[in-house]
């Protein structure tokens, strides 16, 4: 697909003073994504479960200067200035420019918080840089008023991808694709798409509960492990692995072969790890109370015949998925014995959500 589409148009109206106010999910991968080219191109397609509480509220406040070579811009978390964040921020500035021109004729004041405690390992580049996204696409719509809400959720998706990869699948909900596959209508490697399909009941309102069993912050960032992928020894089986999956889970989401769900779900959550063990160098992102939630979820489930399991995310962080059927039962077996395995007993209990909210 040709990027030109989204260039914005030049305006010929002038805003001096505009303030927007996005709240945006994080979102769990169930086929992951992990391996990629230039630029932010996905080495096979992926797909996720939006959330609902998890997410980032961000406001941008823009103030009309004259037009600058670079994007002009302050960035505040949780109330206080925070430069650390500001490198990686003016890097998606300097990727996004020619698709919005208009950042170089603003000041950008950024204010985000969010709504999961701060390193929780919780992710927050997908439901950060999706935030921005939407709060400049709301300003570019401001400008043209001749965008559509399906061009808007897609050119959001699209430039919050050069962000963070997985930042294209928190715009909408409650199960987006990103990277073009054969058998999802409209697929693209350039922003994530709803599940074209209608999904059985069962997967509605789907429970994530996050266990935070380590919190600390990651040894190994995602660009690195994105990176060895290059030449890695299991990458291309692993590519095709992915999409054949996609294929998969998108006839389980359908016709709700829950057991099949859980089969694929879990494999794709190892695999990825995997893919980490066996890198070189290698790198261990599980900790032992990983393994031991793991073991516990296993366990439970064959005794009761209930349809648990878990995924995990590039860290040691648990996602224990369950329908919502079966809340009450497996939220007192998290209660009662899995919470010992998290620091400070700490969990966050999450649903499937549907994307970005203006606030
Ligand atoms: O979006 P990134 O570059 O942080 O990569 C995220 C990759 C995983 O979270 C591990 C998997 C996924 O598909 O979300």
């Amino acid at each position: 697909m040709n990027t030109a589409l989204f260039i914005s148009k030049e305006s010929n109206k002038t805003i001096e003073k505009a303030t927007y106010t996005w709240q945006t999910p994080s979102n769990i991968a169930l086929v992951k994504y992990w391996g990629k080219s230039n630029p932010q191109i996905p080495k096979n397609a992926s797909i996720s479960f939006t959330l609902n509480n998890c997410h980032t509220i961000t406001t941008i406040e823009f103030l009309k200067i004259e037009k600058s070579s670079e994007a002009k811009f302050e960035l505040f978390f949780e109330g206080k200035k925070k430069d650390d964040f500001k490198p990686k921020i003016a890097e998606f500035f300097k990727r996004i420019e020619k698709y919005c021109p208009y950042i170089l004729e603003y000041k950008m004041v950024i204010s985000s918080e969010n709504s999961f405690p701060h390193s929780s390992g919780i992710a927050s580049s997908a439901s950060g840089m999706s935030a921005i996204a939407m709060c400049l696409l709301n300003l570019e719509k401001e400008l043209n008023s001749d965008l559509t809400d399906e061009f808007i959720n897609k050119k959001a998706s699209f430039l919050a991808r050069l962000g963070s990869g997985s930042a294209s699948r928190s715009i909408e909900g409650p199960l987006v694709v990103w990277g073009e596959h054969p058998e999802i209508e409209g697929s693209s490697d350039l922003f994530g798409v709803k599940f074209p399909y209608k999904i059985h009941p069962i997967f509605e309102n789907y429970c994530d509960t996050i266990l935070l069993v380590d919190k600390g912050e990651k040894q190994v960032s995602s660009t690195v492990g994105h990176n060895l992928m290059h030449n890695h020894p299991y990458a291309e089986q692993r590519f095709t692995q992915a999409n054949e999956n996609l294929s998969k889970i998108s006839t389980i989401l359908q016709n709700g072969d829950i057991k099949e769900f859980i089969n694929l779900v879990e494999s794709e959550a190892l695999t990825l790890h995997a893919m980490m063990l066996t890198s070189n160098p290698y790198f261990i992102l599980m900790k032992p109370n990983t393994l031991e939630v793991i073991n516990k979820i296993w366990e439970y489930r064959a005794q009761n015949n209930s349809n648990i399991c878990f995924t995990l995310d590039a860290g040691a962080n648990v996602h224990v998925l369950y329908p919502n059927t079966e809340k009450t039962e497996v939220e007192s077996f998290i209660k009662n014995t899995l919470t010992v395995y998290c620091q400070k007993n700490q969990y966050i209990c999450d649903n499937t959500g549907f994307g970005a909210k203006p606030n």
